[in-house]
């Protein structure tokens, strides 16, 4: 089989399967794990590595939430993912999932383990480096400790096709450095005041000290589309006022019970409730996500996500 036609198949049963899953087709299982298999195969492109930071200044407004199924929905789709918990020594990542780390970022930093050693795998193949809690070091990390982190994925034997990391709160250096790191920026917002002024304070930080220029938002827990693109409005009317930045609009994610069940079973509402409100948002947004633009890497001259590795043949 040509590997156009491969990937062509492939997407298309992942499509199918998703429409059957809106339905609640009983089949929809068993295509679905089919078309993952297609996917995880070789037929990929190995030169689609991607980051994207997951990020929003305030707390509370869903950003863990979005990296996890966002980062669930992809790997659902076949995409190999790794999801960096990033908010130091606040781990959030491995109770939404119910994973249960042995040793955490701390431990590379120490020279205990590799970045391979600490990766964990949820559900649906999707692949977790925790971040430890509890660990007050972890929350004071110094700039040459925040390169470390990011330079040791240079290492990776085989680079994933996403990287999501989900920051922390607020603008600390442990954010914006490894915001800046990443490819892209998603900013998560939901419908309060200052979710807007910490997003906006957040973009002008970026912006100004690591030259981020563009940005992507996603609304979180709006009641509908026409709300979501209202608080998009918002943010880009201040943005383009004051700052020389592209804030664009991504998506946005319902208020759902649901995604609150899931929480409460340390799941992802993804992988429990696939037909849920919320559920078939992320999955919109994976799809979303899939077709973004290669990103423009040339020029950047802050410290990247894979900006080092040796081998130019997996193009990241
Ligand atoms: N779309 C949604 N619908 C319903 N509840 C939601 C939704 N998104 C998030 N929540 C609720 O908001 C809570 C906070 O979400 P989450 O932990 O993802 O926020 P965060 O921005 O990562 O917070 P922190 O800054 O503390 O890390 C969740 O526990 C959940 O109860
Ligand atoms: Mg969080």
């Amino acid at each position: 089989m040509s590997e156009a036609l491969a990937m062509d198949q492939a997407w298309g049963l992942t499509h199918m399967f998703s429409a059957m899953v809106g339905r609640g087709a009983p089949e929809a299982m068993s295509m679905g794990h089919q078309a993952s298999t297609l996917l995880r195969g070789s037929v990929l492109p190995r030169h689609h590595c991607r980051t994207i930071a997951v990020a929003g200044g305030k707390g509370g407004v869903g950003k863990s939430t979005v990296a996890v199924n966002l980062g669930m929905a992809l790997s659902m789709a076949g995409r190999d993912v790794i999801l960096l918990d990033a908010d130091l020594g606040m781990a959030n990542v491995d109770v939404l999932l119910g994973l249960t780390p042995s040793r955490h970022i701390g431990h590379l930093l120490d020279g205990n383990c590799t970045l391979e050693d600490l990766l964990l795998t949820a559900a649906h193949g999707l692949r977790v480096i925790p971040a430890g809690s509890g660990a007050r070091r972890l929350a004071q990390l110094d700039n040459g400790e925040h390169a470390a982190i990011i330079r040791a994925f240079d290492e990776l034997a085989q680079p994933p096709q996403y990287l999501l990391v989900d920051t922390a709160a607020g603008l600390s250096d442990n954010v914006s450095m490894l915001a800046a790191a990443a490819d892209d920026v998603v900013l998560v917002v939901c419908d309060e005041p200052a979710s807007l002024t910490d997003a906006y304070a957040l973009t002008k930080v970026l912006s100004r000290d690591f030259g981020v220029r563009r940005f992507r938002m996603v609304a979180n827990m709006t009641q509908n589309e026409g709300e979501a693109r209202q608080l998009h409005r918002k943010l880009s009317r201040v943005s383009d006022r004051f700052l020389d930045v592209v804030i664009d609009f991504a998506g946005w994610i319902p208020h759902d019970e649901r995604l609150r069940q899931a929480i409460r079973r340390q799941s992802a509402v993804v992988d429990v409730w696939p037909s849920s409100r919320s559920a078939l948002a992320f999955k919109k947004l994976a799809s979303v996500v899939d077709t973004w633009a290669e990103p423009e890497r040339a020029g950047r001259d802050r410290i990247a996500f894979f900006g080092g590795r040796a081998t130019p043949a997996t193009g990241c």
